[in-house]
């Protein structure tokens, strides 16, 4: 992962590497079914699932807003695959570019500032 995305907590590092690389999978393929969309869904779905944990744990005073822009993707990306219908294999290249823009978007200006907080709370590198 490129330094710029790196905010120095392993598990939410590790995850978005993970993310990020089957995003970018995807969208140099001309298509893809709806299920890996779909299991790149879940697996972002668990992603933000830890981040709230670890927001709740150390009272982070901006979780809801956080938490609200996770729900927006959740509800955007099951709107899309939807609407894609499933056995539908066109449009996944478009879906992967839009969960790729939102997440680098959000990494930088969500999940940064909460990394950062977390840092102060003593969540780090164990390096
Ligand atoms: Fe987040
Ligand atoms: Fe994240």
């Amino acid at each position: 992962m490129s330094p710029d995305l790196t905010l120095a907590i392993p598990v939410v590092d590790y995850q978005h590497d993970k993310i990020l690389h089957f995003i970018e999978s995807l969208k140099h393929r001309a298509a893809t079914r709806p299920e890996v969309i779909q299991a790149i869904d879940d697996y972002t779905g668990r992603h933000f699932i830890v981040e709230e944990e670890l927001m709740a744990a150390h009272a982070y005073p901006d979780l809801q807003r956080h938490k609200a822009e996770h729900d927006y993707l959740k509800g955007k990306i099951g709107g899309l695959l939807d609407a894609m219908g499933k056995d539908e294999i066109a449009g996944s290249k478009a879906i992967a570019e839009y969960m790729e823009a939102w997440l680098l978007q959000h990494i930088q200006t969500a999940d940064r500032p909460m990394a950062e907080f977390l840092k102060q709370r003593g969540v780090a590198s164990p390096a």
